[in-house]
């Protein structure tokens, strides 16, 4: 059992025993009714208290149970708390640290709570797609008011103890013990072991002076603020309950809510992702207890648009980083750009002066290599050229002391070959940060045949210190998140030979929940640097059909925003898509050189063409084991590529629609005679688990 038992006095002490965080598995459930009944049983007993070990009071429900039966077996979390509230002698809960979820429903299930300062409280399930649904949303609101509930449980951050103590008429917590918090919860634990009737916040009133237009205005801006997912307004609904529904009724309420999100696209969607993210760090051969590097100092090679941003990373987790460049311009062009992104962190109240200062103090640069020999890892961010990374890895090589990880963050060029330059291959690895690197979330971490596991460990460790969503990739062109975008960007290229117009594709697109449409982002990325890229790939694939449209944009010179043309005409200076009268006419001259005549296209087509295209590149990149898992994928795309976080990435998206009706559907793209139809050939893995009613999860 996950629970230990101790008697202290005459206080029963019930103490929540599993790492890390204490999580309401079922073996810990049982240990607290257990510890309940032999307290009840001994007549020595006048009172317990329920603390946590270690560094949590409770995270709340154990992820590690989610969808299996011990989720679900008794005694469930409301069984729990019924017995706790049915204990006919006093129960305290002794809090510190973290009282999450499931853990914070325990306590308010208790009799009395204490907490030690600094605790961090919070309903967080709105995060999962969820409301609380242990009695959260009716018990919160009984001892903090409805008002302060709802900002809880609508936003699910967590709120500290102190100031929650600090809110008029609160019955949160009975007190709040600074030092030994187990000592004063004991001294409480008797000065309250004879009193009765035993308080319970279930018989606690609810009122509000105004609370039909409080609803009413909070659900409005619910509903504004939370489009695409449900759960927030079911929050306020199941909040608002309280105020006019005796508790049993509520507590009805609130598991109605609760069963009704869990079947909905969006709370799979959010679960999906919430799994997905903790499941990027594992892999498989690579144990979680591999030794890692020390990395105490970092280098950078080039401080341009990426070198700069990838300094950023580790001047914020407070890692010295000194950047070498060819020329002195550069190096202060680059610095300038750093120093310019702080102080609008600083302007917009998001930074303070002082950490300004001592980040931009770990920050030196040079232009002599012999300045790096005591960096323990380098990241290498010079142009896009192999010939250029050659000469800069072979001096690596040479200066850079023995066990240094040499980095490169290079978007389309084979690792192993960068590898391969140097005598060390074991020690080179790809890190490939995504634009801006300061902003991004994704981290692609490129893994070559030769990278030892303690550099993967290593710089896996490194992303997680950095804050980064960090996701592996074996070596192929593109790596995981640019090979899938350049069937997603061919498909776009048909589609407006086929008829559409740029602002059509992204609208659509959009709608469905793109951050941007795959035109706007390629005026915003740069369509030179897709036009580079292509040149070099089509050279190597002549055979391989796609659109010549966004070459023809590019021999226009028309570049994206940093040309104020590109799909769109921009206004310098700002960035709203115009559609262009000169783009318009260049695709329809060029559909009538191919003699196509347009057709109305529906937004659905759009939608499921180029979602498609990704999930089928995706099921290739599983089956080649460059991405280790199909959630790998999905996390790349809603953390590094805009991807709507309700549909939960592209093969949850997938999974979502049923694969048996993706396959279906590009069966029906591939007889368009204006398609590729070998582009539509199912991935064999994405036919098999069609066939046999399976999916990527
Ligand atoms: P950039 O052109 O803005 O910066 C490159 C910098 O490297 C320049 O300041 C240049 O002076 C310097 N440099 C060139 N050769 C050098 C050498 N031998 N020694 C020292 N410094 C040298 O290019 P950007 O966009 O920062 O790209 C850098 C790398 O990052 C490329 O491999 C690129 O493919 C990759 N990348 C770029 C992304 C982007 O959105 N720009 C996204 C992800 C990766």
């Amino acid at each position: 059992m996950s629970a230990t038992y101790e008697l202290r006095g005459n206080v029963a002490v019930i103490t929540l025993n599993n790492p890390p965080v204490n999580g309401l598995g079922y073996e810990t459930r049982l240990g607290i009714t257990t510890g309940l009944e032999r307290a009840l049983a001994d007549a020595a007993v006048k009172a317990v208290v329920i603390t946590g070990a270690g560094k949590a009071f409770s995270g709340g429900a154990d992820i590690r149970e989610f969808g299996s039966p011990k989720a679900l077996a008794e005694p469930n979390l409301l069984s729990v708390i019924l017995a706790l509230e049915a204990s006919t002698k006093p129960v305290v809960a002794a809090v510190h640290s973290v009282a999450m979820g499931g853990g914070l429903e325990l306590a308010l299930g208790c009799h009395y709570r204490v907490a030690s300062p600094g605790t961090l409280v919070a309903l967080p399930e709105v995060k999962i797609g969820l409301i609380p649904g242990a009695g959260g949303t009716q018990r919160l609101p009984r001892v903090i008011g409805v008002e302060n509930a709802i900002n809880m449980i609508v936003s699910g951050e967590p709120v500290k103890s102190e100031m929650l103590a600090m809110a008029p008429g609160q019955k949160l917590f009975q007190k709040i013990i600074e030092g030994d918090l187990m000592a004063g919860a004991l001294a409480y634990a008797a000065e309250v072991a004879d009193v009765r009737p035993l308080p319970l916040v279930r018989d606690l009133k609810v009122s509000h002076p105004s609370a039909d237009a409080y609803v009413q205005f909070v659900k409005n801006m619910v509903a504004g603020m939370s489009k695409n997912f449900p759960a927030p307004l079911k929050c306020v609904e199941a909040v608002a309950g309280s105020l006019r529904l005796r508790f049993d009724d509520g507590m009805k309420l609130e598991r109605e809510l609760f069963i009704g999100l869990m079947s909905t696209p969006e709370c799979k969607a959010l679960r999906h992702a919430f799994m997905a993210e903790r499941a990027t760090s594992k892999i498989p051969d690579v144990p979680a207890d591999t030794p890692v590097r020390e990395v105490k100092k970092l280098a950078v090679i080039g401080a341009g648009t990426m070198g700069g941003g990838i300094a950023m990373n580790f001047l914020n987790a407070g890692i010295p980083v000194v950047m070498l460049e060819m020329k002195q311009e550069a190096l202060d062009k680059g610095v300038g750009i750093i120093k310019k992104n702080y102080e609008a962190q600083v302007k917009k109240g998001k930074l303070k002066q002082d950490k300004l200062d001592a980040r931009m103090a770990l920050l030196s640069t040079t232009l002599n290599y012999a300045d790096l020999k005591d960096a323990d890892m380098v990241i290498e961010a010079v142009f896009e050229e192999m010939g250029v990374k050659e000469k800069v890895f072979k001096t690596l090589d040479e200066v850079m002391k023995p066990g240094a990880i040499l980095a490169s963050n290079t978007s389309t060029l084979d690792v192993d070959q960068i590898a391969a330059f140097t005598k060390r291959p074991q020690d080179v690895i790809g890190t490939h940060f995504f634009s801006p690197a300061n902003v991004m979330k994704l981290l692609e971490v490129i893994r070559g045949k030769a990278t030892a596991k303690d550099v993967l460990a290593t710089v896996m460790a490194l992303g997680k210190k950095i804050k980064k969503t960090t996701v592996v990739s074996g070596v192929c062109d593109g790596f995981i998140g640019n090979r899938m975008i350049e069937q997603y960007s061919r498909q776009a290229g048909f589609l407006l030979e086929e008829g559409c117009t740029p602002a059509q594709v992204d609208k659509a697109m959009e709608k469905f929940g793109m951050a941007m449409g795959p035109f706007r982002m390629g005026d915003l990325a740069g369509n030179d640097v897709g036009w580079y890229i292509r040149k070099r790939r089509y050279l190597e694939k002549p055979n391989l059909r796609y659109s010549k449209t966004a070459d023809l944009l590019c021999e226009l010179g028309r570049f994206g925003q940093k040309t104020s043309a590109g799909w769109y005409d921009y206004v310098p200076g700002k960035r709203d898509a115009i559609p262009s009268k000169v783009v318009t006419d260049m695709i329809e001259k060029h559909r009538a050189e191919l003699g196509i005549t347009p057709r109305k296209i529906s937004d659905d087509e759009i939608v499921h063409r180029l979602v498609y295209a990704l999930v089928n590149e995706g099921a290739k990149i599983v089956e080649e084991g460059i991405a280790m898992r199909a959630s790998d994928i999905d996390m790349v795309y809603l953390t590094g590529y805009g991807f709507p976080l309700h549909r939960g990435g592209p093969m949850n998206y997938a999974d979502t629609v049923g694969l048996f009706n993706v396959v279906a559907a590009m069966k029906r793209f591939a007889a368009n005679p204006l398609d590729d139809a070998g582009f539509w050939t199912p991935a064999p893995l994405l036919a098999k688990l069609a066939a046999e009613g399976k999916s990527f999860s």
